[in-house]
């Protein structure tokens, strides 16, 4: 139990990678409040890993306002934050509409410092806490035709190096994971529709040293150790795990 009793908030818990944190979450001992956009889908995951549930938009201040409040209200204190929701577009800086970008930062950026905001407070009068940002290895390196997430993802890491150093003082850990290629919902629904799924698969596998994609709960499991005490001297650090695909 590495995470027993400890009162925790995971955005994007509906699916892929967030969902494989609360599970992993709820195994540990967690109380969770899982928070997603998708009401529907984050109540379903919810009620597997006995969490509660939140429908939120952590680009919306009110909506993030309400999902501290209700963490308070459940628990009465936030130990631990994984900023986990965020989405991918294609398009480099020519292709990219200016309101698409606008979109993406608010969620993928945003998101982050506005749920940061109002559960630090918390954390810090309960003495303390763990931030875990879901970043990408796109933080480290480029990556053609994905200008907005590429910029929205190195946000994220310049961000978690800046919240480690503000809130070291306060006991609050920040810290990031960058994961590589994971297989997620996003991947699932191209499979349904795309004219080559074998080929798709092999293509995406083919951009890992290892020759396959990350399952979620491989980064899920790198979330945990970034939100257990086991990390108790790591802050603003930024944990890649991508299956050697940014090594060289
Ligand atoms: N899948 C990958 O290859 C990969 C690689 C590196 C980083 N990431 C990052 O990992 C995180 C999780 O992605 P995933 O792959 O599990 O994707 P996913 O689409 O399976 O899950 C993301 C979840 O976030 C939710 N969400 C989106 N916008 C939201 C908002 N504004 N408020 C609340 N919830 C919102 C979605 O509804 C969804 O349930 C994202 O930040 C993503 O950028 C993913």
């Amino acid at each position: 139990m590495r995470l027993k009793d400890k009162a925790a908030i995971v955005t994007g818990a509906g699916a892929g990678i967030g969902a494989a944190v609360m599970e992993l979450f709820a195994r540990e001992g967690a109380r969770i409040l899982a928070v997603d956009r998708d009401g529907s889908r984050v109540r379903e995951v919810a009620a597997r890993a006995r969490a509660l549930a939140l429908e939120a938009d952590v680009s919306d201040e009110a909506s993030v306002t309400a999902m501290v409040d209700r963490a308070r209200e459940a628990f009465g204190r936030i130990d631990i934050l994984v900023n986990n929701a965020g989405y991918g577009i294609r398009g480099s800086v020519v292709t990219t509409a200016a309101a698409d970008w606008d979109a993406l930062m608010a969620v993928n950026l945003k998101g982050v410092f506005l749920c940061s905001k109002h559960a630090i407070p918390v954390m810090s009068g309960g003495g303390g806490g763990v931030i875990v940002n879901t970043a990408s290895n796109v933080a480290n390196v480029g990556l053609a035709d994905r200008a907005a997430y590429v910029a929205s993802k190195g946000g994220v890491a310049a961000l978690t190096r800046a919240m480690a150093l503000d809130h070291a003082g306060e006991n609050i850990r920040v810290n990031a994971v960058a994961p590589g290629v994971t297989w997620s919902s996003y991947f699932d629904s191209m499979l349904e529709t795309h004219p080559d799924p074998a080929g798709f698969v092999a293509a995406l596998n083919a951009r890992s040293p290892m020759n396959r994609v990350a399952q979620p709960v491989e980064i899920a499991n790198a979330i945990l150790w970034l939100a257990s005490d086991e990390s108790s001297f790591a802050t603003g650090s930024i944990l890649t795990v991508d299956g050697g695909m940014t090594a060289w």
